[in-house]
């Protein structure tokens, strides 16, 4: 009797909720950043019934704040949250047909979270369903620190970004042979006005001839993104190009400087024996002071 008693609330209450089935999906809904997404909710009626009955309610789950509303036959748009305007909808000629679903446009990040769909035809009953919104990042670009005169074992950075992605993504090293790289990893992510990330690693290594270093970009909804790979040759390392270039250069100077300095010294030294044999070299000496004297006396 007491058992019984106990129960029977319970079972009562198991049974009026039964009265309405509202099916949503049960895992989560992966939204696209920027496209049209489909929210399904349906529940299913044998008989038929007249639209004027039903009512619909969109909202977020946590915050209540209405998504979208539709009774008396009609969307009821009054209250409906601001970042939603213009953005929802529900496909009115399969409502009868018990498809509650909503059309959700333009998804944002801000999105992302637990709708509940509500019905209501004469019974109710409501459900929850997850949205997570997923947008793809730019290919990853690996550049290196503009470091000259490497020499083997030195150290070197090398960074890889990727930008505009959702939700943060997370980077693996690895060298030419495939393994992983995970010390001297610095990876971090920097959010835009629209939630979309940004991420930049960097990776210290010591450098080998002939390594290649290899960044992959792993979106946790997306799967694997990108990657991008950077080899540093055996030229990248003792001499650089740019190096070997001045040094060339300095010499080019060098050289030309010396040619320039003995072809001096040979006319000065043909110059003083024509000064011995006619005093010639008097003469110029005097004729240089006029000309710096000539600018104070005018
Ligand atoms: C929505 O429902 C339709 C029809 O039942 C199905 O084909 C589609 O895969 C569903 N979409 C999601 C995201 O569950
Ligand atoms: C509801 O209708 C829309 C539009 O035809 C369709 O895309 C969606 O899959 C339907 N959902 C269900 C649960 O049947
Ligand atoms: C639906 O309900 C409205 C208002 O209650 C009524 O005017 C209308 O005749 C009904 N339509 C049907 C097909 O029963
Ligand atoms: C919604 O669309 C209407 C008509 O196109 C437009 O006047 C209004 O500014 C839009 N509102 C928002 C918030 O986009
Ligand atoms: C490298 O790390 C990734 C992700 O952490 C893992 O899936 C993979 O098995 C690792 N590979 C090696 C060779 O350790
Ligand atoms: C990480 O950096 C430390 C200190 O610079 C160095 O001793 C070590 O070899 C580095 N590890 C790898 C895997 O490059
Ligand atoms: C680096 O690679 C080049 C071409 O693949 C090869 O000729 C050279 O011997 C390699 N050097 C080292 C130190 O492995």
């Amino acid at each position: 009797m007491t058992i019984l008693a106990l129960l029977l609330p319970t079972l009562l209450a198991v049974r009026v909720q039964a009265e309405l089935e509202v099916l949503v999906p049960e895992l989560p809904v992966v939204a696209l950043y920027g496209t049209d997404t489909t929210l399904n909710c349906s529940f299913p009626l044998a008989a038929p019934f007249n639209l004027s009955d039903l009512s619909i309610f969109w909202q977020l789950t946590d915050t209540r704040r209405s998504v979208h509303a539709f009774w008396d036959g009609r969307d009821q748009l009054l209250d409906q949250g601001e970042s939603f305007v213009n953005r929802t909808g529900l496909f009115h000629a399969e409502l009868g047909s018990g498809n509650a679903s909503l059309l959700l446009r333009r998804v944002q990040i801000a999105d992302e979270g637990s709708f509940t769909c509500f019905v209501r035809v004469e019974e109710y009953n409501s459900a929850a369903l997850l949205v997570l919104v997923a947008a793809p990042y730019s290919k990853p670009e690996v550049t290196r620190g503009l470091e000259l005169n490497l020499r083997p074992g030195d150290e070197v950075s090398l960074t890889c970004e990727a930008y505009g992605g959702y939700p943060q993504a997370s980077v693996l090293w690895q060298d030419g042979g495939g393994r992983n790289l995970t010390d001297n990893v610095t990876t971090s992510a920097v959010a835009n006005e629209e939630g979309l990330y940004s991420v930049h690693s960097v990776l210290r290594v010591a450098v080998e001839p002939n390594s290649t270093y290899s960044c992959r970009l792993l979106n946790p909804l997306l799967g694997e993104e990108g990657l991008a790979s950077v080899t540093i040759t055996a030229q990248n390392i003792g001499f650089p190009p740019v190096a070997l270039g001045v040094t060339v250069g300095l010499a080019v100077c060098l050289l030309g400087l010396l040619i320039a300095l003995g072809v001096v010294c040979h006319r000065k030294i043909k110059e003083s024996e024509a000064a011995e044999a006619a005093e010639g070299c008097k003469d110029n000496e005097e004729d240089e002071s006029k000309t710096a004297m000539t600018p104070l006396k005018s």
